[in-house]
């Protein structure tokens, strides 16, 4: 644990093992990396969700979601490119400010695009800096393990707070072979080994997904800072989903690792339909939504 993450004229006091819980406390002010730390202290899980956009990062934080990620799953679900390959920083930046300028409390991660932190430290410095000074990030995250060490020590030694992403990190997809799990037999060694490795770096919590339950259950076990699943069981510290993914926007058919807890693709469908229906009939505007 290298830093806490405190916003400017931040009232927040209360943290660690007599604070308030993650999730559902009143607090004022950001969470901090020295909550989550103190989470993993007290064995309180917690959620993390993706954010895009004023609206939904405000709901999410209203809800008391203690960390908003701006996922480069952007590149799906904003963008419509087919992976996260194609976006840029110059197509993140803007969405981790409106995220950042729309949330009181969550703490705000921007997730690092491809291209922009394997050439080097000073690259991975550089962009890093941009969603922090530009974006108002308080953390950054970035995929992959040993590879990455120099970048997330850079990172770190600049007072960046870095997440980890192990297990499948789809911007390498293509190294890959598809979206598949990873970490089964011993494949699974190496996969504790990097969680070790960004943990020695610096990081202050990793994500890991689509790994078998029973490897992430090791690898949380093994590790001081939390671990954050997608697709990795239930024994991970907190859990990250894409959000519609989890309100059922996402179209059919969705990974295995998906529970929607609502339908709001259909719900939407149907008040489109509606509206569109009352447009074509002349029901709508009637004179209640009219100016007089
Ligand atoms: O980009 C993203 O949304 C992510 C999460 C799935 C962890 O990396």
């Amino acid at each position: 644990m290298t830093s806490t993450v405190q916003s400017p004229g931040s009232k927040r006091t209360a943290s660690g093992a007599d604070g308030p819980q993650l999730y559902g406390a009143q607090r004022s002010g950001r969470v901090t990396l020295h909550d989550l730390a103190a989470a993993k202290e007290r064995g309180e899980r917690w959620p993390m969700l993706t954010a895009y956009d004023a609206m939904t990062a405000r709901l999410f934080d209203e809800v008391g979601i203690p960390v908003l990620l701006v996922g480069d799953s952007a590149a799906n679900v904003v963008y419509g490119y087919e992976n996260t390959i194609p976006i840029t920083m110059d197509e993140l930046v803007p969405l981790v400010a409106a995220v950042a300028r729309s949330t009181e409390h969550a703490l705000i991660v921007a997730d690092m695009p491809f291209g922009s932190y394997q050439a080097s430290p000073g690259q991975a410095l550089a962009e890093a800096a941009r969603f922090l000074k530009e974006g108002g990030a308080h953390a950054v995250k970035l995929e992959g393990g040993q590879r990455v060490l120099p970048q997330v020590e850079a990172l770190v030694g600049a007072g960046i707070p870095v997440m980890g992403h192990l297990g499948l990190t789809p911007q390498s997809v293509n190294t890959l072979g598809g979206y598949r799990v990873q970490g089964r037999g011993g494949s699974g060694e190496i996969l504790l080994r990097d969680a070790k490795a960004l943990e020695a770096a610096g990081a202050f919590a990793v994500v890991l997904e689509l790994v078998p339950a029973d490897l992430a259950q090791r690898v949380t076990d093994a590790l001081a800072i939390p671990t954050i699943g997608i697709g990795a069981g239930n024994g991970c510290d907190a859990q990250v989903n894409v959000w519609q993914d989890l309100v059922g926007l996402t179209p059919e058919p969705r990974p295995k690792f998906i529970r929607a807890y609502g339908d709001v693709r259909s719900i939407m469908a149907d008040a489109v339909r509606a509206w569109s229906a009352d447009v074509v009939s002349g029901q709508y505007p009637s004179g209640e939504q009219s100016y007089h």
